[in-house]
C-alpha cells in the first residue's frame, strides 16, 4: 500500500513540477513548489485515481484534477499555518511557508496555488468536454469556498476554547476536510458521465471519507509522533481545537471511525472488484500512523 502511495505522490510531483516550469517567470512559483512539491501523503490524488477506476478512466483523464486538488489542498496548509489560524511552525517535516518566506509571501503563494488549481482544470490540453470542465470548476469552488474548506476553516477557529455539540463539530470537518475528498470521488464520476444517482453515492462516499480523514489526523495529534507526521503534535488540546476525540474520547470516537469506515466499504463493495484499490486506501487512512 505505501507503495502504491509514494507511487502516486512521485507521479503527481511529476505533473506538478512540469505544469510550474511551463508557467511564466515569477518570484511565486518558488514558494508555491515549496508548499505543494515533494512532500505529503499526496492521498487525494491517490483517491481521485483510485475511483477513476471505478469508472474505467486512464490516469490522462483525472491528472489535471489530481494536480488541482493537491494544489488546493497545500493553499489550505500554508493557510492553516498561519499565525492568524493555527500559528504552527512544522509542516511535512520543514519549516511552514510562512516561517521559511516571510507571512505575505505565504498568504499570496498560498492564493496563487488555489487560483493556479482552476487554470489546471481549465487548461486547453486537458483532453476532456468543456461542459465537463465547467461542472468540475463549478462542483470544486463549492468544495473550497464558504461552503466548503473556507467555511469549515472558519467554523474550526470559531470553536476554539468552546463547549461544541458533536452535531456542529461533524459538520465543521465535512467542510473543512470532507468537501474536497468529496470532489475527489466525484471528479471521476462527472468525467466519465456517470448517472445523477451514482454522482451522489460517489458525494456521500467522498465526505464521510474525508470525515473519517479528519478524525485521524486529530487522533494523530494525540497518538502520533512529530517525526512520523512531520508536524509538531498534541497541539490542538493546546489550542483548545473543537474534535470528536476530545468531545467523546478515545475509545468512542475509534468506534465512531470504526463505523464511518465499514459504512464507506459496504457502498464501494457494490463496485466489484473495480473499487479494490479504493478499499484499500480507505483501509490505508483508518490504519495510518502519518
Ligand atoms: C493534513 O492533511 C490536514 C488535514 C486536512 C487533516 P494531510 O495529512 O493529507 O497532509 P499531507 O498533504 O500528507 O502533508
Ligand atoms: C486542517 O486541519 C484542515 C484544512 C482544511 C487545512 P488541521 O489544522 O487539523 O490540520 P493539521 O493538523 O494542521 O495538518
Ligand atoms: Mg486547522
Ligand atoms: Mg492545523
Ligand atoms: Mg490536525
Amino acid at each position: 500500500m505505501l507503495n502504491t502511495i509514494n507511487k502516486n505522490a512521485k507521479t503527481l510531483d511529476r505533473f506538478l513540477k512540469y505544469y510550474f516550469n511551463q508557467q511564466g517567470h515569477s518570484e511565486l512559483i518558488a514558494p508555491m513548489k515549496y508548499g505543494v512539491l515533494f512532500g505529503g501523503k499526496k492521498i487525494r490524488s491517490t483517491v481521485i485515481l483510485n475511483t477513476s477506476e471505478i469508472f474505467n478512466l486512464k490516469k490522462k483523464d483525472v491528472i489535471n484534477a489530481c494536480g488541482a486538488v493537491e494544489c488546493i489542498h497545500s493553499y489550505s496548509l500554508i493557510h492553516d499555518d498561519l499565525p492568524c489560524m493555527d500559528n504552527d511552525r512544522l509542516r511535512r517535516g520543514k519549516p511552514a511557508s510562512h516561517i521559511k518566506f516571510g507571512e505575505s509571501t505565504a498568504i499570496l503563494s498560498g492564493n496563487s496555488l488555489l487560483t493556479i488549481a482552476f487554470e489546471m482544470i481549465a487548461e486547453k490540453n486537458y483532453n476532456i468536454h468543456t461542459n465537463k470542465k465547467i461542472v468540475l470548476l463549478k462542483k470544486l469552488a463549492e468544495c473550497v469556498g464558504h461552503s466548503g474548506i473556507a467555511g469549515g476553516q472558519f467554523l474550526d477557529l470559531s470553536y476554539e476554547k468552546r463547549k461544541v455539540s458533536i452535531s456542529k463539530i461533524v459538520e465543521m470537518q465535512k467542510k473543512k476536510t470532507g468537501k474536497l475528498f468529496e470532489f475527489c470521488c466525484l471528479a471521476p464520476a462527472i468525467i466519465a458521465g456517470a448517472n445523477n444517482k451514482t454522482k451522489r453515492e460517489m458525494c456521500f462516499i467522498g465526505e464521510q471519507l474525508g470525515l473519517l480523514f479528519q478524525i485521524i489526523d486529530d487522533f494523530l495529534d494525540i497518538k502520533g509522533t512529530k517525526k512520523d507526521v512531520g508536524k509538531q503534535v498534541k497541539k490542538d488540546k493546546k489550542k483548545g481545537k473543537s474534535t470528536i476525540v476530545d468531545l467523546l474520547g478515545y475509545n468512542k470516537t475509534l468506534e465512531f471511525a470504526f463505523k464511518l469506515k465499514k459504512t464507506i466499504i459496504k457502498k464501494l463493495k457494490k463496485y466489484g472488484k473495480r473499487s479494490d484499490k479504493l478499499i484499500r486506501t480507505v483501509n490505508f487512512i483508518t490504519d495510518r500512523s502519518y
